[in-house]
């Protein structure tokens, strides 16, 4: 880290969750490993009325609590160095004159500790108060960079709630700001097992080549949650598991899966060949939509002897709401590598188990010598989250009289590396904005192709509410048919919190 630079950064949604439980703990960690620059300031933004010091008590009860995984704790004389550098300001976001008195608290620290004119905007509000504060920070000419200096800012998801939206707010954005001075973030695109699917696939020989309709059968990935919706039905009841997830994680992750090699691993050649994926998403015509994707919703169970409510029953959700809050689709990226090859992808609240992996299924071997091995082609999954690492799978023979196929596997995982420890994908995030890396943030065109493909699928759900909304219980994994959405007499991996056990035995 140049330490010649300073940096201001200015959360706005100071007082919220994810400042607390993400942000500034993940900028401690940042500190205590020195990769901040020498000289930086955090500057709450937020409605609630607070001064520096509660803000930093508030601030000090998140790092300890959602730091407590770090490796070795941050030493104490630590924590107290770095919240010396968080400071508050309480305005109403919505009023224009407030940012005249922000303003003048951003240029006060600047010139108190020089920091050089650097400016990050981290938007953590609702996505109603995105445009109002652009054109605030635009207005209070905040947004100009003098020479020397830089300015960028980070928007949070949802961005946009439709391709309409996302465009607009993408005009309103590139109105104040160029687009290499917008981030527009993805925590996915920050989890470094997200990142090693690139490393995995451009790092090693063996596996690129068989990475195509040649050898491939089907990609799925799965993300499933066990917890329900928290306290979110405000938020989750307009946006759904559609717009929560697949526009955005799910596609991306599956951009990283299925691109071609970019010429160099600079930001602007791995996001031009995600966005090509984007561009080669086969549009979904009605009958598809209706025949490739399963709406569910989460219905009242007992889970562990403890009864859990169903989605209409929480908080803030309408008691006849028709949000999904699981989805399971099909469809294809046609391109020459992934000509007819099916993409699975599935998400759900309240499923049995909190994992993120993708299964690439290999076409079997063209001739079945050996009884045991019709079915059971090679696997290669590659598991996000937890138990993070990478399995194998393959044939072996029983030992023993015959030639009895049977399954195995090889598998890394990432806790075998006792001294490393994987960092939130937050920290990785924040830190690249910093040093000006856009690699791992959303581009606006790749942002606007996303939801361009699943734009019609919110469509038809609203024009034709007919669509069947299946029902599942709280703790299983969705509705039945989604099984019969995979071909070929495959049906989804069941995968347990272990990475290698999926079905003799399964830790939940
Ligand atoms: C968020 C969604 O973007 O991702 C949440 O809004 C979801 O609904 C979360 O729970 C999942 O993130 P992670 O990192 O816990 O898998």
């Amino acid at each position: 880290m140049n330490n010649q630079s300073g940096l201001i950064l200015v959360i706005f949604g100071a007082s919220g969750d994810l400042t607390v439980r993400k942000l500034v703990p993940a900028l401690c960690d940042l500190n205590n490993q020195n990769l901040l620059p020498e000289k930086f300031a955090v500057l709450g933004v937020g409605r609630t009325e607070m001064d520096d010091n509660g803000f930093r008590v508030k601030m000090k009860e998140g790092i300890q609590h959602f730091l407590a995984n770090t490796p070795c704790g941050i030493p104490d004389n630590h924590q107290e160095a770095f919240l010396k550098n968080l400071y508050y300001i309480s305005i109403n976001t919505s009023d224009n004159n407030d940012y005249i008195k922000l303003k003048q608290r951003i240029t006060e620290l600047d010139i108190m500790f020089q920091m050089g004119g650097n400016y990050l905007f981290y938007l953590a509000t609702p996505p109603n108060m995105y445009e109002p504060i652009i054109n605030n920070i635009s207005a209070q000419k905040l947004n100009i960079t003098p020479t020397g200096s830089w300015r960028h800012i980070i928007i949070e998801k949802p961005f946009g709630y439709d391709l309409a939206t996302a465009k607009e707010l993408n005009q309103k954005l590139l109105k104040v700001f160029h687009e290499d001075q917008v981030y527009r973030i993805d925590h996915y695109l920050g989890k470094e097992t997200v990142q090693n699917i690139l490393v995995t696939r451009f790092s090693n020989g063996i596996f690129e080549p068989l990475w195509n309709r040649n050898y491939i059968h089907h990609i799925e990935i799965t993300s499933s949650e066990s917890i329900g919706i928290e306290n979110r039905g405000g938020y989750y009841d307009h946006s759904g598991a559609m717009r929560d997830m697949v526009q955005n994680h799910l596609l991306q992750i599956a951009a990283l899966v299925a691109m071609e090699p970019p010429v160099v691993s600079d930001s602007k050649s791995i996001r031009n060949e995600t966005l090509k994926v984007f561009q080669s998403l086969r549009p979904l015509t009605s009958t598809e939509i209706e025949n490739n994707i399963i709406r569910g919703q989460y219905i009242p169970s007992i889970i562990k002897g403890a009864k859990v409510l169903g989605y209409r029953e929480e908080a803030n959700v309408g008691p006849c709401s028709k949000t999904e809050t699981f989805v399971a689709m099909k469809f294809y990226i046609d391109n020459w590598r992934w000509s007819g090859v099916p993409f699975y992808i599935r998400t759900g609240k309240r499923l049995p188990i909190r994992v993120t992996e993708i299964v690439i299924t290999f076409k079997p071997s063209p001739h079945i010598l050996f009884t045991g091995s019709e079915l059971n082609a090679n696997q290669l999954v590659i598991r996000i989250q937890p138990d993070e690492g990478i399995l194998l799978k393959f044939g072996m023979k029983v030992p023993g009289a015959g030639f009895k196929v049977q399954e195995t596997g090889m598998d890394f995982h990432y806790s075998q590396l006792s001294d490393v420890h994987l960092p939130d994908a937050y920290e990785r995030l924040l830190l690249d904005c910093i040093l000006g890396d856009a690699t791992l943030y959303s581009r606006g065109d790749a942002v606007e192709a996303t939801w361009g493909f699943i734009d019609p699928v919110l469509n038809l759900w609203k024009e034709k509410p007919e669509i069947k909304l299946y029902g599942y219980p709280a703790g299983t994994w969705g509705p039945e048919n989604s099984d019969l959405l995979i071909e070929g007499g495959y049906s989804w991996r069941y995968p347990c919190k272990n990475l290698t056990s999926d079905v003799n035995f399964c830790e939940l």
